[in-house]
């Protein structure tokens, strides 16, 4: 099957207090769709608050838009029978900021990588999913031996963060909705994440939907971009036409705001690792990630 995640007039309001209709409006009319194949990367580019983890929380069916609709294959993914909704959550695939939230600190990391085993099924003998487990740590560079039995915070952020790119792997999803993922990491480790999402993409065939407030990645990564203010999408086009020649001024403003953008030279060491996104400190907890199961 040709799989498809389209947004269709997605809106998304919330209640709030001291604005002047009593609701902000995240999500303006945001209209989209992603391919499974060609696999695609697309980048979702706006500054903190621009409704950018709104989005992958209603694509990641973790919130039900105010309007409009988000659909996978053609349906409403809030309308699924129960098979078709085991499908897409295998399918659609998210890989958070911070993974270390996500890891249980009590239990070896080896633990969610076979949890994801058994969940899908994925080997019939230990053997196998040990095999199969090793595989998908070498597709993300890591070392068996090096990760193995050991526990989430004797390993790196970057190692936590491929772990889970190893669980990615071995469940071979059509799309990544991937937010902020490396908005915690160091300069050479980020590129080492995004060079691992350019593997899956051209020898998995996944497509990634990179939610990122830095251009630099998304020259690093190429494909299409959109770029979001305030809950709509103000601009869209591959990275080279949109950074060359960006059409809507919010977008010279994300580009005025990087030191020499030339995305024919691809950038390999200059990142600002210090522009974290800092909704967090001013909006609760529960809504600048999408919430991912403790594994
Ligand atoms: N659950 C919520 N309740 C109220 N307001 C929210 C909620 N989630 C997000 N918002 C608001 O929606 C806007 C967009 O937030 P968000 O999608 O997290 O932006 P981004 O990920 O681009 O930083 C912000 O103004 C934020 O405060
Ligand atoms: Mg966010």
């Amino acid at each position: 099957m040709k799989s498809e995640l389209e947004l269709r007039g997605v809106q998304q309001r919330f209640h709030a207090r001291g604005v002047a209709d009593g609701y902000v409006t995240a999500v303006d009319d945001v209209s989209f769709s992603l391919l499974a194949s060609p696999p695609q990367i697309v980048s979702l580019v706006g500054q903190s608050g621009s409704g950018k983890s709104t989005i992958a929380r209603n694509v990641l069916g973790l919130q039900k838009p105010t309007a409009g609709s988000v659909l996978y294959g053609g349906k409403d993914i809030f309308k699924l029978s129960r098979a078709e909704y085991d499908a897409y959550r295998r399918d659609v695939q998210p890989v958070f900021q911070d993974p270390y939230a996500i890891f249980n600190p009590f239990y070896r990391v080896d633990r969610a990588l076979w949890k994801a085993v058994k969940k899908f099924k994925l080997a019939d003998t230990r053997a196998a999913g040990l095999e199969l487990i090793e595989e998908s740590l070498q597709a993300v560079r890591l070392e068996p031996e090096n990760v193995l039995g050991r526990y989430p915070h004797q390993l790196s952020g970057g190692q936590r963060q491929r772990i889970m790119l190893a669980r990615v792997h071995m469940l071979r999803p059509s799309f990544i909705i991937a937010d902020e993922p490396v908005s915690m990491l160091d300069a050479q480790v980020r590129k080492h994440f995004l060079d691992i999402l350019l593997d899956f993409q051209r020898e998995h065939g996944m497509t990634t939907l990179f939610i990122t407030h830095d251009l630099s990645t998304v020259y690093y990564l190429g494909g299409e971009v959109m770029v979001i203010t305030k809950g709509q999408i103000v601009e869209r086009g591959s990275v080279a036409t949109v950074m060359h020649e960006p059409s809507h001024p919010y977008t010279k403003l994300l580009l005025d705001s990087i030191p020499q953008p030339d995305p024919d030279q691809r950038w390999t060491s200059r990142i600002q690792v210090d522009e974290l996104d800092h909704l967090d400190d001013n909006t609760p907890a529960d809504t600048t990630q999408p919430e991912a199961p403790i594994i």
